[in-house]
């Protein structure tokens, strides 16, 4: 059994550092409580994710960047190894744990469902109206301000990769996507293959980063069909290579069938943490 989770890619506040240690660890406990308790992968991983969304200082859920009208719009998506099955939910705008409603999907017919849709699709399977507002936080306000002061766009997500004792694998990730997007953008997280991607025999990747690019490159599927030739590590970085000579950077986690892994960026940190019958940590690289 292997869990590893990203906090995301992009620069953290030195001041930040340590809650952001302390976040990836709690949610990879998650995670590899599932595992321990004899949970599938995809299960393992969700809730892996389902903590960073609630926790404030991630991308993703509660504290999601906010678009260029200043409110959230979500993605996210869960792939399950073992079926090909994919569930991913784009531009979702009223869901506390956008990952769980992804997890719902993964049981229905559609692969992807946005926007207005996507949330009719929630109620109908019981997840409630969550309030969009109680989503922004005062942090995810002033990156907004910032981000339009200096015409820069930060990035983060957040993700997870994870083997269960039956040796599934699965990929999670879940995002508020880049800081001011245009309303109605939606990145690479909850495209098959972009941001999130499982194959049994292969791996499970998850990415972060600058979408447009990391879309464009598959990085998450490049990296996992890697596998077949290369270690992990070398297989995610020539994967984050091909989006770099695009023109975009970021970060993947790279889990292999037999129990190795990696987690590689491009930007200039990521945050992540992994448990393994090896042992675990967490670090800011
Ligand atoms: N990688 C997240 C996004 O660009 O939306």
């Amino acid at each position: 059994m292997v869990i590893v989770v990203h906090g995301g890619a992009g620069r953290v506040a030195p001041e930040l550092e340590e809650a952001v240690l302390e976040g990836v660890a709690a949610a990879r406990d998650r995670g590899w409580r599932v595992l321990a308790g004899g949970g599938s992968a995809v299960e393992a991983a969700v809730a892996a994710v389902a903590y960073l969304e609630d926790h404030p200082l991630f991308n993703a859920g509660t504290g999601s960047a906010l678009n260029r009208q200043g409110f959230v719009e979500a993605d996210a998506a869960v792939m399950d190894g073992a079926t090909l099955g994919f569930g991913g939910v784009a531009g979702v705008r009223d869901v506390k744990n956008p990952i769980r409603l992804a997890r719902e999907v993964l049981d229905a017919e559609p692969v992807l469902l946005a926007g207005e849709g996507a949330s009719l699709f929630a109620r109908e399977r019981g997840i409630p109206a969550y309030d969009p507002a109680a989503l922004v936080t005062e942090r995810a306000l002033e990156r907004w301000r910032e981000a339009r002061r200096r015409k820069v766009r930060g990035s983060g997500t957040v993700g997870a990769v994870a083997l269960d004792a039956r040796g599934r694998l699965a990929a999670a990730t879940s995002t508020g996507g880049l800081v001011d997007k245009p309303v109605g953008r939606v990145g690479d997280t909850p495209l098959v293959g972009a941001g999130t991607y499982a194959e049994a025999g292969l791996g499970a990747a998850s990415a972060t980063g600058e979408g447009e690019y990391l879309a464009r490159a598959l990085v998450a599927f490049r990296a996992v069909a890697g596998l077949a030739e290369l270690g992990p590590e070398a297989a995610a970085r020539r994967a984050l290579e091909r989006a770099r000579t695009l023109g975009g950077e970021g970060g993947l986690i790279l889990l292999a069938t037999d129990g190795r892994f990696a987690a590689v960026h491009t930007s200039p940190q990521m945050s992540h943490a992994w448990r393994s019958p090896k042992g675990e940590g967490a670090a800011l690289s």
